[in-house]
């Protein structure tokens, strides 16, 4: 006897009833919701996310007062940087990988149906939270990757386009120039301005300030306008793992999260960050809470950094406490070492079902006077600083060669 899906669906329900009126026993072994269940409902709805959705949160919030949907109300968020050509760390305009090629990653959990969706690696397609959504939506899986995910938004109905806009294009060509003493790209010894190795005599901080100036320069060469041309510099020494994650939670106590990104500037094509990964870049319960992230993507997902806080928030951590100790986890996964963490950053954005809520980050931020932060919205929308964990701030990766501190603390060069 063969069974189809449908079959098996109506069986599978069927199967569920049955043991439902037959052994009403079973249930007294499922245990008791913890006291976090019982936690009061939200005063008001709230939001919080990244801080490049601020310019979306009041609409998003407006929608959610109106009474829409808590997953809906988090896309008007994330769906603005997604559109917008100019943020080069979510949908178009996004960096791309190491062969020019844009690669986005998203996921989403929807509270009151207890849904999730995801896609990783998907080329050509911009709101990759909305084809997340769809995926539940519309199918019996929860994730999608490479070409099977973007022939699935096609099928859906999402526009084929080309992400990758002429800013990302020629930061692309910086990067590649960049790395050029190590391959064949960038001019080679024929051309008229090709430069010998600079010599040695140098201290470090000349010889960057030459090597910055040089790569300004090339800049300009492409095209980049000349107030982007040193921040295209900072992108192509210090690849970006931007990222926008929003939570959201009305005054019915549902909840709902999503996180969308190009993820890491000029990964290995194929390679998925933490912001396809239910459990890493997002996780939602609404008995609880939702948690997101944005920051070093392989480091979230070796702690499950949603999932973990979204659980120690199940045991009693409020949170603050509860990304605390996911961020701790990352310290512990190093032993502490110092060298290392500094060349990896982490920001957690937590969201309790009765409306508590905190930022929490790993460093200070990336430089003195700039923090992290984060955007909320309970009434009165405003960016705050996240708390760190740990006093000080990043140091980029890769690290090669070292900038000096004075270069990265000047505001002239890099910012
Ligand atoms: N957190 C974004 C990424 O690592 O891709």
């Amino acid at each position: 006897m063969t069974f189809s899906r449908r079959d098996f669906v109506k069986t599978s329900v069927l199967g569920a009833v049955v043991a439902k009126v037959g052994a009403p026993a079973a249930l007294a072994e499922v245990p008791a919701q913890d006291h976090n269940a019982e936690t009061a409902a939200p005063k008001h709805p709230v939001i919080i996310c990244a801080h490049v959705g601020y310019p979306y949160v009041e609409a998003a919030y407006a929608f959610l007062k109106g009474g829409g949907d808590t997953l809906d109300a988090a896309i008007r968020v994330v769906k603005g940087p997604e559109d917008d050509p100019n943020v080069d760390t979510v949908g178009l305009g996004g960096l791309p990988n190491e062969e020019g090629v844009v690669e986005l990653d998203a996921c989403c959990m929807h509270g009151p149906t207890r849904r999730a969706g995801s896609v990783g690696a998907v080329r050509n397609i911009k709101n990759v939270s909305m084809v997340a959504k769809a995926v539940f939506e519309h199918t019996g899986h929860v994730m999608l990757v490479g070409e099977g995910a973007e022939r699935f938004a096609v099928a859906m109905g999402f526009p084929r386009e080309n992400l990758l806009t002429d800013r990302s294009r020629k930061i692309w060509l910086l990067w590649k120039e960049f790395n050029s003493d190590r391959d064949w790209w960038g001019p080679g010894m024929a051309d008229p301005h090709w430069l010998p190795p600079a010599p040695d005599a140098k201290p470090q901080a000349e010889l960057w300030r030459d090597r910055i100036e040089q790569l300004r320069q090339r800049a300009a060469d492409l095209g980049i306008e000349p107030d982007f041309q040193m921040a295209a510099v900072r992108r192509v020494l210090f690849p970006s793992t931007g990222t926008i994650h929003c939570s959201v939670l009305n005054e019915k106590g549902e909840m709902s999260g999503i996180t969308t990104t190009s993820g890491l500037a000029f990964k290995l094509p194929g390679r998925c960050g933490d912001s396809p990964v239910i459990g890493a870049g997002c996780y939602t319960d609404q008995d609880v809470g939702s948690a997101g992230a944005t920051g070093s993507g392989e480091e979230n997902i070796k702690v499950a950094g949603a999932h973990s806080i979204v659980e120690n928030m199940r045991h009693g951590m409020s949170p603050q406490e509860a990304g605390m100790d996911a961020l701790k986890r990352i310290v512990r996964n190093y032993n502490s070492d110092m060298t290392k963490l500094h060349y990896m950053d982490m920001t957690y954005y937590i969201l309790r079902k009765d409306g508590a809520y905190a930022g929490v980050c790993l460093w200070e931020g990336s430089s003195a006077g700039h923090p992290h932060r984060f955007v909320v919205h309970d009434g009165t929308l405003r960016y705050q600083v996240a708390t760190p964990l740990l006093k000080g701030f990043s140091q980029e990766w890769p690290p090669i060669p070292t900038v000096p501190e004075e270069l990265k603390k000047d505001s002239v060069y890099l910012k």
